[in-house]
C-alpha cells in the first residue's frame, strides 16, 4: 500500500518541555487513521505540526514524499484540514462560502463545488445562510470546504466534537466514503476509544507526547499476528526456544506473537526441546483493554515474570 504521509521523529519542545517526543509512523492511501489519547496527549500539537501551523523542533513530515519543513507549498497542497473550527462566514450562504474559498484555490470548478456539496449531504440547505445551520451542518460545510482542492490526505482534529450520535455516524460514513471511493487517507483525532474503534482502520495511541502503540482495529481484515499463550512447565526454556519471536514470559508459560500457520512449527520446536505443553490458546483482548493497559489506567495487573 502506498504511504501518503510519513512522520519522522517529529518532536516539539516548548520552553524546555518535550511536548511531542520523536513520533514516527506512516499513513497509507485509503485508510482512516486515528490519533487516540487523553486530554493533553499531544494530538492537536501533532496535527498542527503536520499541517504547518506550528514549527517542528526536530524531525520532518513528508506528504506524498514532499517535506513540510523544506518544501511547504508543495507538501501542503496535498492536505485538507480542519484544525480549529472551520472559518465560515455566517452571513453568507453555504454555497457562497464555498465559492469564496474556491476563489483562493486554483482550479476549483462549479462542478467540483456541486460534487462536494452532494458528498457531504448539504444539497438541500446549501443556499441557506450559515447562521441558520446546526453545528453538524457547519461541520459538514467545513468538510466540503477542505475537500474542494481534492486533497490526498484529510486531517480532522476531533471531528465529532459536539455532534449528536446521528451526526457522529454521518461523519463516519462520509469518511468511509472518501477513503473507499477516492482512496483518500483520513487522519482523525479523539479521546474516545469507542468512537475511534468504529471510525478507524488503525489507531495510534498517544500519551504524554509519545507513541505508545499502533493498533489495527479489525484484526481479521489484516494479516497481523495474533498473540498465543503457551502454558508450559518450563517457561524459561520455552522463552529461549522461541526467542526469535516477539514474546513475553509469564510464570506459567509464554505469550508469543505468531501468524496462525506458525503455530504448529512453534509447538514442534518446543516438543523437540522437551518442553512440556499443557495448553495453547489465542489471547484476544479488546481494544479497550489494550488501550487502558497501555495508557496505564487499568487496574495494575500482577506481573509475573
Ligand atoms: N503553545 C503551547 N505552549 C505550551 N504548551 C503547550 C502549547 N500547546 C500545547 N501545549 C501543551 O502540550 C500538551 C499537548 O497538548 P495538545 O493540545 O496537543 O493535546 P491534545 O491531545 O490535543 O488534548 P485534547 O484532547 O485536550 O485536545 C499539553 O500538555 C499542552 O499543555
Ligand atoms: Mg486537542
Amino acid at each position: 500500500m502506498t504511504t501518503v504521509l510519513e512522520l519522522k521523529n517529529v518532536t516539539k519542545n516548548i520552553r524546555g518541555r518535550t511536548i511531542i517526543d520523536h513520533l514516527s509512523f506512516s499513513i497509507r492511501e485509503g485508510e482512516v487513521f486515528g490519533f487516540l489519547g487523553p486530554n493533553g496527549a499531544g494530538k492537536t500539537t501533532t496535527i498542527r505540526m503536520m499541517v504547518g501551523l506550528m514549527k517542528l523542533s526536530k524531525g520532518d513530515v513528508l506528504i506524498c514524499g514532499q517535506s513540510i519543513t523544506k518544501d511547504y507549498a508543495k507538501a501542503i497542497k496535498h492536505i485538507g484540514a480542519i484544525v480549529e473550527n472551520p472559518e465560515l462566514y455566517k452571513f453568507l450562504s453555504g454555497y457562497k462560502n464555498l465559492q469564496q474559498y474556491a476563489r483562493m484555490v486554483k482550479g476549483v470548478t462549479k462542478e467540483k463545488i456541486d460534487e462536494v456539496v452532494e458528498l457531504v449531504g448539504l444539497t438541500d440547505r446549501i443556499h441557506d445562510k450559515v447562521k441558520t445551520y446546526s453545528l453538524g451542518m457547519r461541520q459538514r460545510l467545513g468538510l466540503a470546504q477542505c475537500l474542494l482542492h481534492d486533497p490526498k490526505v484529510l486531517i480532522l482534529d476531533e471531528p465529532t466534537n459536539g455532534l449528536d450520535p446521528a451526526g457522529i455516524r454521518e461523519i463516519r460514513d462520509h469518511l468511509k466514503k472518501l477513503t473507499r471511493k477516492k482512496g483518500m487517507a483520513v487522519i482523525v483525532s479523539s479521546h474516545l476509544l469507542s468512537e475511534m474503534e468504529l471510525m478507524c482502520d488503525r489507531i495510534a495511541i498517544l500519551q504524554k507526547g509519545k507513541l505508545i502503540d499502533i493498533q489495527n482495529v479489525r484484526d481479521e481484515i489484516t494479516d497481523e499476528n495474533d498473540t498465543y499463550f503457551f502454558q508450559v512447565e518450563q517457561p524459561n526454556e520455552a522463552a529461549s526456544v522461541l526467542k526469535e519471536y516477539n514474546l513475553v514470559k509469564k510464570t506459567n508459560g509464554v505469550e508469543v506473537k505468531l501468524a496462525k500457520d506458525e503455530v504448529p512449527g512453534a509447538i514442534e520446536l518446543l516438543v523437540m526441546q522437551q518442553v512440556r505443553i499443557y495448553e495453547v490458546k489465542v489471547v484476544t483482548k479488546s481494544l479497550e483493554d489494550r488501550f487502558l493497559e497501555m495508557t496505564g489506567e487499568a487496574k495494575e495487573e500482577v506481573q509475573h515474570a
